[in-house]
């Protein structure tokens, strides 16, 4: 039999400039020195196709793209990623860190674009089957950071380009999510300095590694 302990499925959520890859690395970094086998990933992307969905979706070019259209091609980017990443490294005993998973669908699809959210359940019954993230690490802040901080990264992709009320919506989706789901999720609030997120950052991260059973 088969005793191999299947790895943590652990995502990150959050609007645009919440510092998710500052606090990623960050993340890696503690759980790696605890002995724990990693796979860092990202949504959308992931694989070869994944990745090429995602130069699709986040090029300015594409502005006008149906939301229907997004929603799907969000969904073939994630079947692709789940056969060929996700699932294999799990049940090998790796966790995977993945930077935005389904609840960005349901934050910038549903929140944001305005999708009836009962669409976006159907892809995602049909697409994972009922697996689901077992932690979701959500860093949420106010619309106004987050734009500030993003559009100094330089040149902004097709969502990034959004008005404020349309990241409004994103938040408000995500939070809501995170209201339904507490036991999955864990908030932090990443409109204060970074100091402050890693200290929350670390009660997480304790959490993490005392579920860790090396098989
Ligand atoms: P990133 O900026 O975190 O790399 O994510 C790329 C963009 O894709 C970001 O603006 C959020 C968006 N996105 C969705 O709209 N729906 C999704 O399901 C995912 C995974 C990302």
């Amino acid at each position: 039999m088969n005793d191999m302990v299947r790895g943590l499925f652990i995502t990150l959520e959050g609007g645009e400039g919440a510092g998710k890859s500052t606090n990623l690395a960050y993340l890696r970094q503690a759980l790696e020195s605890a002995g724990i086998p990693l796979r860092l990933t990202r949504e959308p992307g992931g694989t070869p196709l994944g990745e090429r969905i995602r130069e699709l979706l986040l090029d300015p070019e594409f502005t006008g793209m149906d939301a229907d259209a997004e929603l799907l091609l969000m969904f073939a980017a994630r079947a692709q990623h789940l056969q060929q990443v996700i699932r294999p490294a799990l049940e090998e005993g790796v966790w995977v860190l993945c930077d935005r998973f389904t609840d960005a669908t349901y934050a910038y699809q549903g929140g944001g674009r305005g999708i009836d959210s009962g669409r976006i359940e159907a892809l995602e019954d049909w697409v994972q089957q009922g697996f689901q993230p077992d932690i979701t690490i959500l860093f949420d802040l106010s619309v106004e950071t987050g734009l500030e901080r993003a559009g100094k990264r330089g040149a902004l992709d097709r969502f990034e380009r959004e008005q404020k009320n349309f990241f409004e919506q994103v938040r408000a989706a995500y939070l809501a999510r995170a209201a339904a789901a507490p036991q999955r999720f864990r908030i932090i609030d990443a409109d204060r300095e970074l100091g402050v997120v890693q200290q929350q950052l670390d009660t997480v991260i304790e959490e993490l590694v005392s579920r860790y059973r090396p098989s």
